[in-house]
């Protein structure tokens, strides 16, 4: 019997917390909790953590040991189904979250609690680490759970540190293992492609593991983002149900195992991919995984979304709480033909417009391969003299001129191989030696793993910001996938190829982190051709992305809409384009639930057009605010309706912009019947009035007329959408 008086508090404490495998004790039970939701491991008599609880947090903290008690699910032939980090090649045989061959060979690993704590970072954000560690071999797994309070969120990451004398090799390495129960399941992913992201496809989880993964390298997220939804009992709607929102923060491969075991109960297994990516850990070196984050709400996606978004603005995007610039593009106004007058012209084109900024897109470099056309010049980030005789700095100082700021774009991962940069160095490019090199859109990435492509990559950004301190914004594309993944330098340095996809992005961070300590607040836009190139590790970098290159209206409603369940309005570049075959003020009223820009060419719109676009810009600048920090309420479903609608309301819920779309064109398409608001204060009274309307027309909503936040809300409110009416900004102030 161990007597406590006589150990000195600290000592006490630590008793408590850690325990190794053979004592007495089990049972330690490590409740996680934010504001509303609790996630609870407790460890069995063995001492292996096990997911007991997810879900709404409990007021009493002691009752979260009470819960096991109440299953009768015991069948431990398929090792723990809830474990909160499974191990491979012992006891366990479902599918692990990590797997490791040790120095000596053996594939075997078992993990046991030793100690946990729970370090209070600041008033919101709490850290818990749980230390587990193999009981035969030297291997140790610290789980990391950062719990953000008010927002409901939890950053979830692990670190796996080995002191065996040789190097052990990671052949999986989970970031997170969650355990739910529940009656059924139901799985939202996403499926795309080139100009046709984000096709949401719900379904019931069947016994057996789903998968979600990219194997794509450089621009993962082509054909699936990291990002998915789980419903709970049944399928979750915007403002009912339970439902999980999930995210890997990882810009590279990534795998995502939804596994209905033989309960019926659902085990998520999420992080990088392990496809060809086995990874070295030398003696005490540590391994940290990505972040996996997620929110949980029992309110519908709607608040599981504003949660997502609160956190993502206040401790994510870079500078997600400040502004933005809206901006003319010249991509398809010009495509690769420009000169410095045709760009001069455009300049006071944008400032005529009213936009902050001019960005001056691909064409504007190389000069033995000049970059006429997608075919040449990527990777010689010098100016075409032909076209910009005088460099990039007379470009600055002409907008300047012309009152408006510059932005530029760039691909610096990439690599033409009809490029200068291609014959000098071969051997930064990533390629198969002995295989016929495989192009998307005619070039290659570079190998990042390689410090000096990290150089030569942060170089470019380095040169251009040094030469023009006034370049006020960047757009970073990357335009293929990674084929034929092979890496010379790793070859040459004597590391494994299977580090490949792994060190890429971790180089890719090393570049993007040197940047910002230098450049910390320079706006840019992460895009990949479209493709959604988006998650939250990037975001630590970017300010925005391009959700696509379809900006046809109607698809960008419809991409937009699934995007904001995971980032919000402030990130999604939204260009007024010509592609689609809706009217000025309908391409407009979308763009401006994102990030407003133009891409299209000024001169040519007609004077109502351009004035209209004028006063566009004003109305947008006036009610930007609300579209970038205010809460999103999904009011109306374009994929259950014949049109969209949506709203962003203030903190305070003072003043709301209400957008819809008619979506559909079949007779009599749009709202003949009022539909709830929400976001709005029931007690307090509101005016509502239609923004951005086109020139000489006038509005079909009543303006003088007031209502309560009650009745907006319960009785609703009819924007008035209609065939002669397709798309319509409505804001709504509180009055005193
Ligand atoms: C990608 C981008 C476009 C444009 C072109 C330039 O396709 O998505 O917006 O920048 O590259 O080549």
């Amino acid at each position: 019997m161990i007597c406590l008086r006589r150990f000195p508090l600290v000592a006490i404490v630590l008793l408590l917390l850690s325990c190794h495998r053979g004592c007495a004790q089990n049972g330690v039970t490590i409740p996680i909790e934010t504001r509303e939701n609790a996630l609870v491991i407790q460890m069995d008599k063995d001492n292996h953590p096990g997911i007991i609880y997810f879900g709404k947090k409990l007021s009493k903290a002691s009752d979260y040991a009470l819960i096991s008690s109440q299953s009768r699910q015991r069948d431990g032939n398929a090792g723990i189904y809830n474990s909160a980090y499974t191990p491979a090649g012992s006891w366990n045989v479902s599918e692990p979250a990590l797997q490791i061959t040790h120095s000596d060979g053996n594939p075997s690993l078992d993990l046991i609690y030793v100690s946990h704590k729970a370090v209070k970072e600041n008033d919101n954000t709490t850290l818990t680490s749980i230390q587990l560690k193999d009981p035969v071999y030297a291997v140790q797994v610290t789980l990391h759970y950062r719990t953000f309070a008010q927002e409901n969120v939890v950053e979830q990451w692990s670190e796996i540190k080995s002191a065996e004398k040789g190097q052990i090799t990671l052949q999986k390495y989970a970031s997170a293992n969650l355990y739910f129960v529940a009656k059924d399941f139901y799985l939202t992913h996403y499926n795309g492609t080139w100009a046709r992201e984000m096709n949401p496809e719900e379904e019931h989880l069947t016994a057996g593991i789903r998968v979600l993964d990219s194997k794509l390298g450089t621009r993962a997220n082509l054909f699936q983002p990291p990002s998915f939804m789980v419903s709970f009992d049944k399928p979750a709607t915007e403002t009912e149900g339970k439902v999980m929102l999930g995210t890997l923060a990882w810009s590279g491969n990534f795998r995502m195992d939804f596994e209905v075991d033989s309960y019926h109960n659902l085990r998520l297994i999420a992080g990088i991919n392990n496809y060809a990516s086995e990874y070295p850990l030398s003696s005490n070196q540590e391994f940290k995984t990505p972040s996996f984050i997620y929110t949980f709400s029992e309110n519908g996606k709607g608040e599981a979304s504003r949660n997502l978004h609160n956190w993502a603005r206040k401790y994510r995007i870079l500078d997600g709480e400040g502004s933005r610039l809206t901006l003319l593009n010249n991509w398809e106004a010009t495509y690769f033909d420009f000169n410095e007058e045709k760009l001069s012209g455009l300049f006071k084109d944008g400032k005529k417009l009213g936009v902050d900024l001019f960005l001056l897109d691909d064409g504007w470099f190389a000069n033995k391969y000049p970059r006429n056309n997608d075919g040449a010049g990527l990777g010689d980030w010098q100016e075409n003299v032909k076209k910009l005789p005088h460099g990039i700095g007379y470009l600055v100082k002409e907008a300047k001129n012309a009152g408006i700021k510059f932005g530029i774009w760039v691909e610096p991962e990439m690599v033409n191989p009809k490029s200068e940069l291609y014959e000098k160095h071969p051997d930064w490019v990533i390629k198969q030696p002995q295989r016929p090199e495989h192009y998307m859109r005619n070039q290659l990435p570079l190998d990042l793993s390689n410090p000096e492509v990290q150089t030569f990559v942060y170089g470019i950004l380095d040169k251009l910001f040094t030469e023009n301190p006034e370049i006020a914004y960047i757009k970073w594309d990357c335009n293929a996938i990674t084929f034929n993944a092979y890496s010379a330098y790793l070859e040459k340095s004597k590391q494994k190829q299977s580090q490949l996809y792994v060190d890429y992005v971790k180089g890719l961070y090393k570049v993007l982190e040197k940047l910002r300590a230098k450049y910390p607040k320079v706006p840019m836009m992460l895009c990949s051709g479209g493709g959604g190139r988006v998650d939250y590790e990037a975001l630590k970098y970017f300010t925005e992305f391009w959700p696509s290159d379809n900006t046809d209206p109607l698809e960008r409603i419809f991409m937009q809409w699934e995007y904001s369940y995971f980032y919000p309005a402030i990130t999604h570049s939204a260009h007024v384009t010509d592609w689609g075959k809706q009217p000025l003020k309908f391409r407009t009223d979308v763009a401006m639930m994102g990030k407003l820009g133009y891409d299209i060419v000024v001169s040519h719109l007609n004077e109502k057009d351009l004035k209209f676009s004028q006063q566009a810009v004003a109305t947008y600048n006036s009610i930007k605010d609300v579209v970038w920090q205010g809460d999103l309420y999904r009011l109306v479903d374009p994929k259950q309706n014949d049109f969209a609608s949506l709203m962003f309301s203030t903190k305070n819920k003072d003043r709301a912009i209400l957008f819809s779309y008619l979506t559909g064109n079949r007779n009599g398409a749009g709202s003949d019947i009022p539909f709830r608001l929400q976001g709005l204060n029931p007690a307090k009274q509101y005016k509502v009035k239609e923004l951005n309307l086109y020139p000489e027309t006038r509005t079909a909503i009543k303006e003088d007329q007031t209502y309560s936040g009650e009745f907006l809300m319960t009785a609703g409110f009819n924007p008035a959408v209609s065939a002669r009416r397709t798309s319509v900004i409505i804001e709504i102030v509180a009055v005193d």
